[in-house]
């Protein structure tokens, strides 16, 4: 994938312009993924400090029996992001009776990637792509062969990155699509102590600091700006209040960047909120879904640190 001959997004423009207006400076935190923060979130997978992935890869390991049979049979599996791979073969080995794998991810050129290589290592594996921002209203593609349910899988904890109110929307938008029988395995970050929860988010080699600031390196190549990557610091904290880890971007100094000939002033010690990622317990989420969805089943770890849960549509 060539980036540099990517044109910049009017959206873009005008969710930065719209973000650094605000009394507290935000961005999206979805400008985090290009290349090169995919590259970074991956690394921060591996790391010591961040439990969350190896924690729900153990979860599915350890109950890999009970997750397949909950699942059904027959079933159409519908990842939303398809970027978690590992996770996704550690289901595709397991069920052998889905009918379709449906990836679903707003990257072209990944999803390809994701399906050449399916195709490859699983041959009768039936593989229905869907190329969409899944945060937006989609459809999903028609499935020739008979199925019992689909099954949304939604690993990771992202629906973490949601705000609430959001997070609500989301859910509300996936029922949509489902029918009676139908449902959903997601993986949610538990609360737990406070300094487990921001360990993860200030690993010690800096890799998620680097992942913080790509925010603004993905900007300035995409809208031409002038964000100085050394005049910013990371900063991540637990909001109790609020019930999340938040990512910020600490300005040294006073400074001014320049987008599309606007001034946009920063003080020092102004901050630009690139993130949050809200940790749940059992009844916040239960809470959280109930509306649409019952909860049928909850697996964690034994430290309570990472719950995967099996949603059904009500
Ligand atoms: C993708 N998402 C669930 C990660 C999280 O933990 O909220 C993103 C991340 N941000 C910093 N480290 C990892």
């Amino acid at each position: 994938m060539d980036e540099q001959v990517t044109l910049p997004s009017p959206t873009m423009l005008q969710e930065v312009i719209e973000g650094l207006r605000k009394d507290q400076k935000t961005l999206p935190s979805k400008y985090f993924y290009d290349q090169r923060g995919s590259q970074l979130f991956e690394e921060i997978t591996e790391l010591d400090e961040y439990y969350p992935t190896r924690t729900e890869m153990s979860i599915m390991r350890n109950n890999m029996p009970d997750i397949i049979r909950t699942l059904g049979s027959d079933i159409v599996l519908a990842e939303l992001g398809s970027g978690s791979s590992t996770k996704t073969r550690l289901l595709l080995d397991h069920l052998s009776c889905i009918t379709s794998y449906v990836p679903i991810e707003i990257s072209e050129q990944y999803l390809a990637k994701v399906v050449q290589n399916l195709n490859q290592e699983y041959p009768d594996l039936q593989i229905n792509p869907v190329c969409t921002d899944y945060t937006t209203p989609f459809q999903l593609p028609a499935i020739s062969e008979p199925y019992n349910n689909i099954v949304f899988f939604y690993p990771g904890s992202t629906i973490g990155n949601f705000q609430p109110p959001r997070a609500k929307a989301f859910l509300k938008n996936l029922s949509t699509l489902m029918g009676p029988g139908d449902g959903m395995l997601v993986g949610v970050d538990l609360k737990k102590d406070i300094n487990v929860l921001e360990a993860a988010y200030n690993d010690r080699q800096g890799v998620t600091a680097q992942f913080n600031k790509n925010i603004l390196r993905h900007i300035n190549r995409k809208l031409d700006t002038n964000f100085n990557l050394s005049k910013f610091s990371h900063k991540a904290f637990y909001n109790r209040q609020e019930g999340r880890i938040e990512m910020h971007l600490v300005s040294r100094i006073n400074q001014t960047v320049a987008i599309e000939g606007q001034a946009f002033p920063f003080e020092k010690g102004e901050s630009i909120h690139t993130e949050n990622s809200y940790k749940y317990n059992i009844a916040e989420f239960e809470n959280l879904v109930s509306t649409w969805f019952s909860v049928e089943k909850i697996w964690t770890d034994a430290n309570d640190y990472f719950s995967i849960q099996y949603l059904q549509k009500k």
